[in-house]
């Protein structure tokens, strides 16, 4: 083994859907923010190496190219960075950590990407902007989900609060910043149950497919409750956001993305006067997102789903 090397570091930020999951897939709008939670990748130049290594911190494995090129992170590795021909890719180490948990609807393989894609721009200086940077990482999502809208990976690279709109001729996506007009104080709360992101996007296509009318109709729904949305982030109407939120969260159950711990967690969180409550991320499992009046609704929440058995942690969006 070689000599170890000076790292460079790079991070991709976790992100909360607070409107649109699924329905961005099919080009419809969605509002979701970056969080301060993230995974953060070392790279290192290892001397004398033709060998690529991950020392994952997060899964608990190390892993060498030459002995386990079928693992996920080495084909997301070859989708990022193979179609820029002169950035060096052997002779490599990756040291991955991350304060949040993988399937889990925050994103994981997202902030994945872009904190690999950071880590190597670092490395190498190749002075990448952060739009060369969102357009590697969603590279790399495409591996790990088949066609995904890209709304995680922009939010894993601006870390902020954004209205995504996907580009459905493959052209560029549209992306605006939204500066809500109140702090949105949210509880995450995790179902326990991880959740294969690519899977239950294809239970929805199928879905799609199956029932076209009703896929249409509750489109249309969604398209009503995401444009008013906007309009009440942006002013700060806590209460109608809540509102919509419910809505949204029952058009979602309707395209059969809902299960029973989802429901319980709402359930609980409605008992504790939460002002709205959805699935957040792909469903099936994963994270509820509740709105709450304020920090003290926060944790009146959280203690409450703690007691049932849940974890749940305090999320501020502005
Ligand atoms: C997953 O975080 C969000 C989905 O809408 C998939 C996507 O946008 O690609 C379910």
């Amino acid at each position: 083994m070689g000599v170890r090397m000076a790292g460079s570091i790079g991070k991709g930020y976790a992100k909360v859907i607070i409107f649109g999951e699924h329905f961005v897939v099919y080009g419809l709008p969605g509002v979701a923010a970056g969080i301060d939670k993230f995974v953060q990748i070392e790279a290192q130049k290892v001397k004398d190496s033709d060998d690529v290594l991950f020392d994952d911190k997060v899964f608990n494995e190390k892993l060498s190219e030459k002995k386990d090129s079928e693992n996920i992170k080495f084909k997301l590795l070859h989708a990022i960075f193979d179609k820029e021909e002169f950035l060096p890719k052997k002779g490599i180490k990756f040291i991955i950590n991350s304060n949040f948990s993988a399937g889990s609807g925050m994103g994981y393989s997202a902030a994945f990407c872009v904190a690999i894609t950071r880590a190597m721009n670092n490395l190498f200086s190749q002075d990448w902007k952060n739009e060369k940077i969102n357009e590697l990482a969603y590279l790399g999502e495409c591996v790990a989900h088949g066609k995904p809208s890209g709304i995680d990976n922009t939010c894993a690279t601006f870390g902020t609060t954004i209205w995504f709109e996907k580009n459905m001729q493959e052209e560029k996506n549209k992306v605006r910043p939204i500066k809500c007009g109140k702090n949105l104080y949210f509880v995450l709360a995790d179902t326990g149950i991880k959740h294969n992101t690519k899977e239950v996007v294809e239970k929805v296509k199928k879905f799609k497919e199956e029932n076209k009318k009703e896929f249409d109709v509750i489109c249309s729904d969604y398209k009503s409750i995401v444009s008013k949305a906007k309009k009440e982030i942006q002013f700060g109407g806590v209460i109608e956001i809540g509102k919509l939120m419910n809505q949204n969260h029952l058009l979602l159950k309707q395209l059969g993305v809902s299960n029973e711990q989802i429901d319980q967690i709402i359930r609980i969180a409605n008992f504790e006067g939460a002002i709205g409550a959805k699935i957040t991320g792909a469903g099936m499992g994963g994270n509820v997102l509740i709105l709450c009046e304020n920090e003290k609704g926060q944790e009146k929440i959280i203690n409450s789903l703690i007691g049932k058995g849940f974890e749940a942690i305090k999320i501020k969006v502005n």
